[in-house]
Formats: structure tokens, sequence, C-alpha cells
């Protein structure tokens, strides 16, 4: 996809793939969206996927499967205890990432809950790029801290880092410095880091990292969900690996890590996930909790069917052709944006275009969720449904009080394989109206707010009549189309 130029001079991304399964959508009218976003209390999680046109809420477990993988599929070996399709998978691994050991597990955060109870103690420290909201709550869980020593590029919201994952690697010594070395329960890396907006880290960066945890002594834990996309850029932005494979690549970035874990839902084109090692005192620790909260050993909670799936999807996300897709859609999607004047984080990462409702409703205050505001207002004006990535997103703390996030963004997740380019470039379109109409948008407030993780079920009603005037000027402008 990479090497291809095109005679016109008009850069876009092809698809390297053929559609050979479809599922059919629907694009209901924008009166009927406008009900459907009321019913949902004006929460994208609350959305019957019925009502939606185009499923951007996450990448998780929605990417598209491959024709090897379905067929893997029918070979599963359903055994309880040795069954072969472990023994594939765990030699899949092996090859990939050179690691002995294998715990599988249902998904990322059961990968999360093994390792924090393994290696948290009350009052220790994780030092990480940056967290993820699952990985901190299980920290949290057992009494550990999370201090995150990212870049200050990293959270700038426009910068021209194309490393904005990197963690800083004073700020890190400096944590392990002030605590103590046996103080810190482990050091954690995030590929493809989530929150700010999918952004990778370099591979120097992570063998820095590395140095730092062997001068003192601590284990570096990997967080490999979002492998594949910093495995692409660190090919196509990082200097020293370009003329690399993306197997030498994978393989030296995990002989940095004593522990590797991962959400299957997001590598590999499956549902799952697992922890890979090389330390059998750290294996041994976390096998005993595999068997108490997942399942027996070789199967870990997963599917069979789902971890023969992962086993090809894993040797397929070893092909640049195949992990430059989403990344490549993103970007084209992000340039786009640009283009038009709309506000989104740059540059474009990977996981999903990430558009900054700071800027693009600037007259809403945090308090009445600009983010998830511009998610309403999106679905209203698309059927396309995104994620807030704001002040919603937070939790109160035990005074009651609400802490304003430091960004607030609509996450748009680019779920691999699955968007054609025509779908990339409605979307586009109908976010450059919504632009150029944002003053029509307006806050929202809570009616129902649940006490943990309120982002999931909680209901929220527009501050006015605003919705209303949004479709009346749809109607304007677009007359009868959908
Ligand atoms: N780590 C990262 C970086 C993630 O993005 C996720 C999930 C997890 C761990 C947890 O994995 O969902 O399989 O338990 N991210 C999803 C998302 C939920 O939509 O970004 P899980």
């Amino acid at each position: 996809m990479s090497n291809i130029k095109f005679f016109s001079g008009e850069e876009f991304p092809l698809e390297m793939h053929k559609v050979r399964i479809v599922q059919k959508l629907e694009l209901l009218p924008i009166e009927e969206r406008l009900e459907c976003m009321k019913k949902a209390g004006n929460n994208t999680f609350l959305l019957n996927n019925r009502d939606v046109f185009m499923d951007m809420l996450t990448d998780s477990g929605v990417n598209a499967m491959s024709d090897r993988q379905q067929s893997a599929m029918l070979v599963a070996d359903d055994s309880y205890a040795g069954s072969e399709t472990f023994v594939r998978l765990k030699s899949k691994l092996k090859e990939i990432f050179g690691t002995e050991y294998f715990l599988p597990a249902h998904q990322g955060r059961a990968c999360e809950n093994i390792i924090s109870q393994a290696l948290v103690k009350p009052g220790t420290i994780v030092p990480m790029n940056y967290h993820f909201t699952t990985t901190k709550a299980h920290i949290n869980v057992n009494g550990g801290i999370v201090i995150e020593t990212i870049t200050d590029e990293g959270i700038k919201v426009n910068s021209y880092n194309q490393f904005k994952g990197n963690m800083d690697l004073q700020k890190l010594e400096e944590v392990i410095e002030n605590n103590g070395s046996e103080k810190i329960a482990f050091v954690r890396m995030e590929a493809g880091t989530n929150l700010i907006g999918g952004q990778p880290f370099s591979l120097e960066n992570i063998r820095e990292v590395n140095k730092i945890c062997k001068k003192y002594n601590v284990p570096l834990v990997l967080d490999a969900s979002l492998l594949a996309d910093n495995l692409h850029f660190i090919k196509v932005r990082e200097d020293a690996y370009k003329d690399k494979s993306i197997r030498e690549i994978t393989m030296e970035m995990a002989n940095q890590c004593d522990i590797i874990y991962f959400s299957a839902r997001k590598l590999g084109f499956a549902r799952g996930g697992g922890i890979i090692t090389n330390n059998e005192d750290l294996y041994l620790k976390m096998r005993e909790l595999v068997t108490l909260y997942e399942g027996f050993l070789t199967y870990g909670g997963m599917s069979v069917r789902e971890m023969e799936a992962l086993t090809v999807g894993l040797d397929e996300t070893m092909d640049e052709n195949v992990i430059n897709q989403a990344p490549q859609f993103i970007s084209y999607m992000t340039e786009e944006l640009i283009k038009r004047g709309v506000p989104v984080v740059t540059p474009a990462g990977g996981l999903g275009c990430h558009l900054d409702a700071m800027k693009f409703v600037d007259h809403i205050p945090q308090n009445q969720y600009p983010a998830g505001a511009l998610a309403s207002a999106l679905y209203i004006a698309s059927g396309a449904r995104g994620m807030e990535r704001g002040t919603l997103s937070e939790a109160r703390d035990e005074d009651g009080n609400e802490p304003l996030a430091n960004m607030e963004l609509l996450r748009l997740a680019m779920p691999r394989r699955v968007f054609t380019l025509s779908q990339v470039k409605y979307v586009i379109d109908r976010i450059t109206w919504l632009y150029e109409n944002r003053h029509l948008i307006g806050g929202l407030k809570f009616v129902e707010e649940p006490k943990t993780l309120r982002f999931f079920f909680g209901r929220l009603e527009a501050v006015s009549d605003w919705q209303e005037e949004l479709v009346k000027k749809f109607r304007q402008d677009f007359a009868d189309s959908l």
C-alpha cells in the first residue's frame, strides 16, 4: 500500500484486501436519529447498533477477520486440557516474540488483573508512559499508584513530534530515584498510547527505558494491545528501522521487555488476551491466577475458535501491508479534516481519528461536556458514533467535585479492514458540515449519573433545544437526503 504511486498525484489509501462477507447497514433519517440519541440518553454507548451507520465507537473486537482466520477456526481443538489449539498459539507467540511462556486470558483487562495481583502491593508505584482506564483501575484496586512519565509533547493536542507516546527518561529515573527502586512494582509501556490519540513510542525509547529498568532491577511490562499501529509507525517514522522487517522490529521490542500482555480484541483481529514472558518465576506466580480467574491453562477463558483466529491474525500482523491499513485511513481522514479547518489531534496516530472538541465547540464549558455534546451532534448529523474521551469519562473525587479533563476528544475509531474509503469520505463530509454549523451545538447535563464508570451507563439531556435546531438546519441544507 505504502509503495503505490498515483499518476494523478492525489494520495489516498488503497485497500490491499477485497470484501467477501458483508453486513448490511441502515442509515436512518435524521429525525429518527435524533429520537434514537435521546432514547440513548445522549450516550453513544447506549445506542443500539442497528440504529448506527458507521460504528466508530471502538476498534475492540470489531476488526474484520480474513478468510484464513475464518478457515482456521474450523480446526480448533476443544479439549479442556492440552488442546492442540493452545500449542499452535503458543508456538506462534514464540516465533514472533521469542517468549517461552504463555498465559491465556479472556481479554486485556483480565491480563491486567493477573499482572497487578502478582506484582502490585499496597503503596507501590507503577510509572508508565500513559495510563489506560482499565489498567489504572486494576493497579489502584491492588493499592498501587500510577505515575505518568510521558514526554511533555505527548499531552499536547497538536505537535510535530512523531513519537508522542515516548517515555520521558529523565522523569522516569526521577520517579525511581525519589521513591526507591524497591517501591516500583514495574514500569509499563503502552504501545499505540490509547488515551492520547493512539500515539506510538519509538524503538529507541523503549530500549532506553529497558536500560533504566535493568539499572534499577525493576520489570518492564509492555501493553501490546495496540502494537500493530506502533510497529507500522516505527517502520515508517524511525529512520534506523526503515529497512528492518516488521518481524525484526517486533523481536527487538520484545527483547526489551520482561512481560508482554495484550488485548486480542485489538491485536490479532480476534477476541481474547494473553500474557507472555521468558521469566519463569513471574510465569509461575501468574499461572495460579489464570486457573483461578480465567479457566484452565490451555484456554484461559478464550474460545478455542478465537484462539485459532488469533494465531493467524498474529501472523497477519507481521505484514506491513496489513497493519498499515488503519493508520493510512486515519491519516487520510485527519489530513482531509485539517484541509477543511476542523481541529483534530496531530500528528495522526493509530486507533482512530480524534476530533479536538475543546476547539471544535469552544463555546461549550467543560462542565457541559463538549466532547460528549459533539458525539451526540455527530450521531444526529451522520449516524456515525464515536466515543467521548474528556470530562465525561473522568470520575468525581470523594467530595463529589468533577475534575476537568486535560483534553476533550471525540474518538472516531477505525476498526481494521472494516470501512471503505467512500464511507470515510461520507463521515468527513458530515463532520465538515457540523463544523460549519458548530455554533448550533449546545451542552449536555446529566439526568442519571452512575457513581462508577459513569460514561458507560450515564444518561444526559441537552441544555436547550439545540438538537432540534440542528435537525432543522440539516433539512435546510440537505433537503430530503438521509
Ligand atoms: N490496554 C489498552 C491499551 C486498551 O486500549 C485496552 C482496551 C485494554 C488494555 C483493555 O483490553 O478491552 O480487551 O479488556 N481498549 C478498548 C478501547 C476498550 O475501546 O479502546 P480489553
